[in-house]
């Protein structure tokens, strides 16, 4: 490990994923601790950290950190099995109270919300800083310093590369995939494998930004891949040709690219100290490099149990009736958000189909056949989960149990947006105020081009995002624009302002002309 080293007797445990456990100065903070299968049962830690769980439920922390709602990060199995009197829970202050409300049912009787940079201090010598991602997304990341020593915690988040803390001794975030594009998608192999292989390099070219920004001299990978245990999902498996690549897979492009930043690529239980590394003591530790698909065939024998739950689970067909209901709340719910907007989306369910019109006043049309764009398949008992409120879009979705298809091949981010966060309104009527903030805010002058500062897409702040041959392009998601007309080119279709501030909002219901990246 170059660079400064941690404080004696300070040590940060991986515990797998992106679960930390960091004790300095008598305080232990407990940081995303995921056991148990996430979303419908697809997703599993890889590798295994199962043998840590029992320290984790046994140990006593004085303050637990959770980044998000996404279950690989909040394990409700697991936070059931701490003490909820005596763990402080720090939390990001979301616009959305979920994640407050969630550990309040939990029993957790502190929980501590913090905003957008604001500070904490644990103890003497022991302080956190809360980053969010600003956009409608709700996610965090976590910077922990330790008497000077600089901690910083991504895992998925994307907080605005412009305010990403400098400075940073040791980075722990995402290299692999969280996502379901576009591996959800049916495309012909070929697409797929052109799809698949852009959203790598893009997860790459992120990391690496994020790298040399934060001045990190240590690098984390963390928080993925996971592994998909159903036999029904192993395709998923295949790092090379998913978006999940395993950290060897990257390691010397990282070296090139990074050079003179340790990658460290811990094991669960390895622990970083004063010292440098400390191995687990775990008898299996890293056993999964010496034959993964044993490794992996042995993992799904043990966790059976687990996997096969979702099959056994007894449900109820979903009726038009209910999907009608469910869609009617739905739009309800984000009648501002959709106002002129209307799209045709047919739902498929083990045989039964459903027309569905989204629009200001949403419904399911049994009997009409309607030409929709926009196909989802979706197995029945996730289908009747989501119906129930069980789990939303998001969760079904990044569960990889759902097929897509849509022609033309384009990103509608009003109907992705209604379904991942249309139970949450006012994430919705935030992306409003960020359109209409857009129209009318800041902007950046550079290269003879006057354009928007924060990104229409998610609020990315633009002002040294790459600009070549007039086109400019995002450095968190890569969608690109057209800086003479503000077109889309590729990613979405959501417009980028050109030119001076304007009151009105931007058409982002109704932008045209782009390639469909999402
Ligand atoms: S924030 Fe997603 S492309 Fe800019």
């Amino acid at each position: 490990m170059t660079g400064r080293a941690l404080p004696p007797g300070a040590s940060i445990r991986s515990l797998g994923h992106a679960g930390y456990e960091i004790a300095h100065a008598g305080v232990r903070l407990l940081v995303d601790p995921w056991f148990h299968p996430a979303f419908l049962a697809s997703w599993f830690p890889f590798p295994d950290n199962r043998p840590l769980l029992d320290d984790v439920a046994s140990a006593a922390y004085d303050v637990l950190y959770v980044s998000h709602t996404h279950e690989d990060h909040f394990d409700a199995s697991t936070l059931e099995l701490l003490d909820h009197d005596t763990t402080t829970v720090v939390v990001p202050r979301f616009r959305s109270k979920a994640l407050v409300r969630r550990f309040t049912e939990l029993g957790f009787r502190e929980v501590i919300a913090l905003g957008h940079r604001e500070r904490h201090e644990v103890a003497e010598g022991f302080a956190l800083t809360m980053l969010l991602d600003t956009s409608h997304k709700e996610d965090s990341g976590l910077l922990v310093e330790l008497d000077g020593f600089r901690f910083l915690d991504l895992n998925d988040c994307n907080t605005p590369l412009s305010e990403l803390p400098a400075d940073v001794d040791v980075l722990s975030a995402q290299y692999s995939g969280a996502m379901w594009y576009p591996n959800c998608y049916a495309y012909p192999d070929e697409v797929q494998r052109r799809k698949t292989a852009e959203v790598r390099g893009d997860l790459f070219d992120t990391l690496v930004r994020k790298v040399r920004l934060t001045g990190a001299s240590t690098y984390l990978p963390a928080a993925g891949p996971p592994c998909f245990l159903d036999p029904e999902l192993e395709r998923f498996n295949n790092h090379a040709e998913t978006i999940f690549p395993l950290w060897d897979d990257l390691a010397r492009d990282f070296a090139a690219a990074c050079p003179g930043v340790d990658a460290l690529c811990l094991e669960p239980g390895d622990a970083l100290t004063a010292d440098g590394v400390t191995p687990s003591d775990d008898p299996d530790r890293g056993r999964w490099r010496d034959d993964p698909d044993a490794y992996l065939a042995a993992y799904r024998a043990r966790r059976a149990d687990e996997w096969a739950a979702y099959h056994e689970e007894p449900y109820e067909p979903v009726t038009a009736g209910e999907l009608h209901a469910y869609f009617r709340q739905l739009t309800d719910w984000n009648r501002r958000f959709l106002a002129d907007y209307e799209r045709d989306v047919r739902l498929v369910a083990d045989g039964a189909s459903w027309g569905i019109r989204l629009g200001r006043v949403g419904g399911v049309l049994e009997a009409d056949p309607i030409d929709a764009g926009y196909t989802i398949q979706v197995p029945p008992r996730a289908l009747r989960a989501i119906v129930d409120r069980r789990i939303g879009w998001e969760e079904a979705l990044l569960s990889l149990r759902l097929s897509l298809h849509r022609d033309p091949d384009t990103f509608d981010l009003t109907l992705m947006s209604l379904l991942r966060y249309g139970n949450q309104p006012v994430q919705t009527t935030h992306m409003l105020r960020e359109r209409a903030e857009a129209a009318s805010g800041a902007t950046v002058e550079r290269d003879g081009h006057t354009f928007q500062r924060f990104c229409p897409h998610a609020g990315e702040d633009l002002a040294h995002a790459e600009i070549a041959d007039g086109v400019l392009e995002c450095p968190r998601h890569h969608w690109t624009w057209d800086l003479r007309t503000g077109a889309c080119l590729s990613g979405g279709t959501v417009p980028l302002r050109v030119g001076p501030a304007t009151a009105a909002p931007s058409e982002w219901h109704t932008a045209e002309g782009n390639a469909g990246l999402r």
